[in-house]
């Protein structure tokens, strides 16, 4: 069965994970500031947020800004926070009419103060939503999160709350930022690169991995449509051989 999108409504992956990638690059070829091309991707991020709504996806992770991110000059990440900021500020009510849940993920404890106030205003304005999850990585890197999630674990260990051999895969990533979410189906990334730049380290190991040439702020409903019918004409193998999907689906 195939709805308006030409996607089967059957196979709408659950959670898709995208980075964000070709602001920069997309503003230099307009000869413009890189903050001119991040404003116009917080447009597509915009876009985004309510084609995957449509679409049926019921968790949409995007990495906003990475723990390398701080790196950047003062003026890019200080642009970065404001834009982030007036984001929410501006977005609220939409997430609001749509029904959407705002979450984070990420040291959010190193966001400006200001930035904090609006993000933990905006979460607990949207926590009883029930329809799609926006996951906003924010200060995120995936090898400090699974860091956190280790130290936790050998604390628990050392108390004498947890005997080491009864670590399980379960239990590492119930100690992520990400417990309580599904791990993501599918890892978009514009921008044409071929890396995973420390994002969900752990969480993607089965993902669908899709790269497009796009750059961010040009990333539409239609690309995403393309990016999910991609995924529908994949077949998830999860280590099995294709001869046993085909027998036990
Ligand atoms: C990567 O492009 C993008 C970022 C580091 C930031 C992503 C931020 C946004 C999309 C806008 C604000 C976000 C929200 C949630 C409102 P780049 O600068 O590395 O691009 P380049 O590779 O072309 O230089």
């Amino acid at each position: 069965m195939t709805d308006n999108f030409g996607l089967d409504p059957d196979n709408i992956p659950r959670h898709i994970a995208i980075i964000m990638d070709g602001n920069g690059r997309w503003a230099k070829l307009r000869g413009k500031l890189r903050v001119v091309g991040h404003k116009a991707g917080a447009d597509t991020v915009k876009k985004i947020i309510r084609a995957a709504d449509d679409l049926g996806v019921e968790i949409l992770t995007l990495y906003a800004f990475s723990t390398e991110n701080w790196k950047r000059s003062r003026i890019e990440v200080r642009a970065l926070m404001a834009l982030l900021r007036s984001f929410l500020r501006r977005e609220l009510h939409e997430l609001m009419d749509k029904n959407v849940k705002l979450y984070c993920i990420g040291q959010k404890e190193k966001l400006p103060p200001e930035v904090r106030e609006v993000l933990d205003h905006s979460i607990d304005a949207t926590s009883r939503n029930t329809g799609m999850i926006l996951n906003l990585a924010l200060s995120y890197g995936g090898r400090s999160e699974i860091i956190m999630a280790v130290k936790s674990l050998a604390k628990k260990c050392a108390d004498g709350k947890l005997a080491y051999e009864e670590i399980t895969e379960e239990m590492l990533s119930s100690h992520l930022y990400t417990a309580g979410l599904c791990d993501p189906d599918m890892l978009i990334r514009t921008g044409g690169e071929y890396r995973l730049s420390n994002f969900l380290l752990w969480q993607v190991s089965y993902a669908e991995l899709y790269i497009t040439d796009i750059l961010w702020p040009d990333f539409d409903r239609d690309a995403l449509i393309e990016a999910v019918l991609n995924f529908q004409n994949r077949q998830r193998r999860f280590g099995r051989t294709g001869d046993q999907v085909v027998r036990t689906g």
